[in-house]
């Protein structure tokens, strides 16, 4: 079940992303925040954020999931050389995995192909234990991506930053950081899963984002 266009799917398999997202992109993401202990990736493509991630923080158990049955057998082959990865098929909008078993969930440029993207934060949320993080990148919805994905035909929902900012609180999320990048076409997130009840957090403040 692919998602992505045929030229986007080429393109984020390609040696030119892979190179440039495990050491361009992922330090620039991650900027000072450590990865430790159980770390969900959702939609990790081929493996090129996964490969340098498990690279990095050898300690760390991280799970790819991606919903694209093609995507998971060629990370699955990618990252077999490291002891610490697991990649499975799974849909971030149905994640199968117990409330509360991650640290960590990172989320590298795949948000914008998630239409229900506010089931998406939900499920993140629950498998995120209190205090875990979601750290991100994806696009902004400025006109360019707009047009570049309707050029492509690939089903997307582009969102702004205030979106994901109110989106992420009603999620159950806390202590919301969204900085926009290279001239407001990239957003960075980072977000911290509140402790508390399904009221409780449905109450939660909304976040802010700031211009980097
Ligand atoms: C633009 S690619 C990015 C891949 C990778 N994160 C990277 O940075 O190289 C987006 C990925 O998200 C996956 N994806 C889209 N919708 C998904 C969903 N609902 N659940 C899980 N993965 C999804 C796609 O199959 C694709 O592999």
């Amino acid at each position: 079940m692919p998602v992505m266009s045929a030229v986007e799917a080429t393109f984020c398999r390609s040696a030119l992303w892979r190179s440039f997202a495990g050491r361009r992109v992922l330090p620039w993401v991650l900027a000072d925040h450590l990865l430790t202990g159980e770390v969900l990736e959702i939609g990790g493509g081929v493996g090129a954020m996964a490969a340098e991630t498990a690279r990095r923080f050898p300690i760390t158990r991280l799970t790819v999931i991606d919903v694209d049955p093609v995507m998971v057998e060629v990370a699955r082959s990618r990252l077999a050389r490291f002891g610490n990865v697991t990649v499975a098929r799974a849909d971030v909008t149905n994640l199968p995995f117990e409330p509360a078993s991650f640290d960590a969930v990172t989320s590298y440029l795949m948000l914008h192909h998630v239409i229900d993207w506010t089931e998406a934060l939900t499920q993140i949320a629950q498998v995120l234990r209190p205090g875990g993080a979601l750290i991100g990148y994806d696009l902004t919805d400025t006109r360019l991506a707009r047009v570049v994905h309707r050029a492509d035909g690939s089903p997307h929902r582009i969102l702004t930053p205030a979106e994901l900012a109110d989106g992420l609180a009603l999620a159950g999320f806390a202590q919301i950081t969204i900085g926009l990048s290279w001239h407001g076409h990239l957003m960075r997130f980072h977000a911290l899963r509140r402790s508390g009840t399904p009221e409780t957090l449905a109450q939660a403040p909304a976040g802010h984002f700031r211009p980097e």
